[in-house]
């Protein structure tokens, strides 16, 4: 064994334990394929910790990530935890993750696979070799700023969140993106509310600053709502994007889905050191759980996004990323992506046939 990482998996809640099994096992053949040897610790996040312990981030957990290489997580939340308060929420267990382990840059891909441009919603010619990358700031914003809750005033409630980015955030965000669009497409798109909020136009200046060290990066600006908007009308446009946490959780999804699934999206969070945590994109959809129809992909593309930016393993990853092309080559395909003539399969055959497509 030239390497030996230790990874620690947090299965969570709803089709999480299904897909990560998938991303193990393949994990592990590509693992003797490539001379890298994997340590897996287990450990409970969201609902599966609220049940076991009460909490949806037990200390052990956050102690056990810190004390690896990297952190593969399925998904988390369910029914059944939605009516408990805010604070003893399968969320507050993400939230308490990405900021113990500073992760606060989000890697967001949203690429359009040409095996499954039929699955998608939008037209073609719309979609055909669309490639953005979304940076997301994962740890700031309208998410962690003070002050935040629901108080008395003048005889009723009232709830209060608070919009914040100090400089460095923005900057360091700022860096990230610069540095991610350097090595793709060269253009960078910075997304904010600059018309009305003055947090906007402070991250608006800075990225404006930054531009001047990054002169081979051309930068733009777009109200977040218009970035919306443009996202179905004409995605193409789009090479990076990068904004704020709240702005960065809606245009995501948003961009997840012009490739027809968010089952197929993978996504990093790093911080300037320590571990990274990368998961898919989508949730744990409750409604599908333990019927093995869960579309494991985003998971195993997670597991490759592990090796290339968290573990500097990208032979490893090529060859996930292959495999994945090869299975939609060979017309697999689970319930969400599955077009007319294509070979229906559920997330352990799916498993198997990647494994196969390894070798
Ligand atoms: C995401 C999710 C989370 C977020 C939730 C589950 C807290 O929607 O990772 O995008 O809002 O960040
Ligand atoms: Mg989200």
């Amino acid at each position: 064994m030239s390497q030996q990482y230790r990874i620690t998996l947090l299965p969570g809640d709803g089709i999480g334990p299904e897909i990560l099994s998938v991303a193990v096992a393949v994990l592990k053949r590509v693992g003797e394929q490539t001379g890298i040897g994997f340590q897996f610790q287990e450990a409970l996040i969201g609902g599966a910790a609220i049940d076991a312990t009460g909490d949806p981030l037990p200390a052990e957990t956050l102690d056990r990530c810190r004390n690896s290489d990297a952190v593969l997580l399925a998904a988390i939340g369910g029914y059944q935890w939605d009516t408990l308060p805010s604070h003893q929420r399968p969320e507050r267990g993400l939230l308490g993750l990405r900021a113990g382990l500073g992760l606060f840059a989000n890697l967001r891909p949203a690429k359009i696979l040409p095996q499954l441009i039929d699955a998608s919603t939008l037209k073609r010619e719309v979609i055909e070799g669309v490639d953005i990358m979304v940076i997301r700031e994962l740890t700031g914003g309208i998410y962690f700023g003070q002050p935040k809750g629901i108080f008395e005033h003048e005889g009723e409630k009232r709830g209060i969140n608070t919009m914040v980015y100090a400089e460095h955030e923005i900057d360091r965000i700022g860096r990230v993106a610069f540095e991610t669009a350097r090595k793709r497409g060269k253009k960078l798109c910075s997304v904010d509310k600059a018309n009305v909020l003055e947090v906007s136009q402070l991250w608006r200046d800075r990225m404006t600053q930054l531009a001047s060290e990054y002169s081979d990066v051309e930068l733009s600006h777009m109200y977040v709502d218009n970035a919306a908007m443009q996202l179905v009308r004409y995605p193409k446009q789009f090479d990076t994007i990068v904004t704020g946490n709240l702005f960065g959780d809606i245009l995501s999804d948003e961009a997840a889905m012009l490739t027809g699934s968010i089952g197929m999206l993978p996504s990093a969070s790093l911080g300037s050191s320590g571990p990274g945590v990368f998961e898919p994109v989508h949730g744990s959809a409750p409604d599908i759980a333990g019927q093995d129809k869960a579309n494991p992909i985003a998971q195993v593309l997670s597991a490759a996004m592990m090796l290339r930016y968290g573990l500097n393993e990208p032979e490893a990853a090529d060859r996930i990323e292959q495999a994945v092309q090869a299975i939609l080559d060979a017309g697999y395909r689970t319930g969400d992506i599955m077009s007319p003539g294509m070979k229906a399969v559920g997330c352990q055959a799916m498993g198997e046939a990647l494994i196969q497509a390894l070798g």
